[in-house]
């Protein structure tokens, strides 16, 4: 039985019907904070808390579980600058009672899910795992603070674990099981799409005064059913007897500007996509875009989607349905 944390939520309900796919049991615990019941592929549910180490200790009791994926956080950017302690509590208090849960009861297997905001603003483009990592928000500070807990844990106790740490993941699953339903939304593509189903009357764009071709900020969006499947990959290798602490960028390693975003969600939809134009948002680095080469090298992980088309697509079909 493999446990996944947050496996309610966006990436996390994408990884369960991959995993399911390879053939994996899968346990899903959320706390339904901000995922959804009907994204629950399993039929194993256990709705509760990282923070109550009780419980988390019973699902271990419960099931026979040989390795865990770790979704469950908080992870908007902007809200972690207003609420620092409320994110330092749930991402790195919720982790520490994971991982004492873990070695209490003899489960050395981790797939951690880290993110590109621990990068910073790099001034190097593509970014690769071995760029320092100089987060500049909160949130990107709880992953890093996990990552380097990951390390000590595998030095100290024997920990094998993987963090990926993801860019823009973006797109819904092909077959319309899943997609992204965030309460606050906040990430343009489907903030776009609801624009173009009238549920909003423009979209912002946070600037044209960047140092790129537009002015507007670059990143590399990532189709979320790769990113799932990079999860079992990664996890199959440690199930496999793969030892140590690793960590790999998962993108495209190809930029797209907030305006091609925009016109290439035009083209999809074929719908008018209104636009202004605001003030930058803080924090917002020009450009983002991950060199993914190690993963592939290593744990051969080959994209499906790679294309920008599909990737909107795919969200903009579940945004119909979902919300249409
Ligand atoms: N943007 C707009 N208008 C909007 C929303 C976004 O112009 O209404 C722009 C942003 O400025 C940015 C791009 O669209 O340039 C993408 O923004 P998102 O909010 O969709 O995604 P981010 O790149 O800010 O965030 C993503 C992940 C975070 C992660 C971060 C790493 O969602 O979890 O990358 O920097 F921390």
């Amino acid at each position: 039985m493999i446990l996944v944390t947050g496996g309610a939520g966006y990436i996390g309900s994408h990884t369960v019907l991959a995993l399911r796919e390879a053939g994996h049991e899968v346990v899903v615990l959320d706390n339904l904070s901000r995922g959804h019941r009907d994204l629950v592929f399993s039929d194993h549910f256990e709705e509760g808390d990282l923070q109550n180490f009780p419980f988390l200790d019973s699902v271990f009791t419960k099931y026979s579980i040989r390795a865990v994926v770790h979704f469950a956080a908080s992870s908007l950017v902007g809200e972690s600058m207003k609420d620092p302690e409320s994110y330092y509590y749930n991402n790195i208090c919720g982790t520490l009672n994971l991982l004492r849960a873990m070695r209490k009861n003899r489960v050395m297997r981790l797939v951690f899910s880290s993110t590109a905001a621990v990068y910073g603003e790099p001034a190097v483009i593509p970014i690769m795992e071995d760029y320092p990592l100089e987060p500049t928000n909160v949130y990107g500070e709880t992953k890093v603070a996990i990552e380097n807990m990951l390390s000590r844990y595998h030095t100290a106790y024997g920990l094998n674990s993987i963090s990926f740490r993801y860019f823009n993941a973006a797109g819904a699953d092909p077959d319309g099981r899943a997609g992204e339903d965030h309460t606050p939304e906040t990430h343009l593509i489907p903030l776009v799409l609801d624009v173009a189903l009238g549920k909003r009357k423009n979209i912002t764009i946070f600037g044209n005064d960047y140092p790129t071709e537009d002015g507007t900020c670059i990143r590399d969006y990532i189709h979320v059913s790769d990113l799932a499947r990079a999860h079992v990959l990664g996890l199959e290798r440690l199930l496999d007897g793969m030892k140590g602490k690793f960590a790999f960028n998962l993108g495209n390693g190809r930029g797209y500007s907030v305006l091609d975003i925009l016109q290439r969600s035009r083209d999809v939809t074929g719908r008018d996509i209104p636009s202004v134009m605001g003030q930058r948002r803080e924090g917002d680095p020009p450009i983002l875009v991950a060199s993914s080469g190690k993963a592939e090298s290593f744990l051969g992980w080959r994209r499906q989607y790679p294309d920008i088309i599909d990737i909107i697509r795919t969200a903009w079909d579940w945004h119909l349905h979902r919300f249409g």
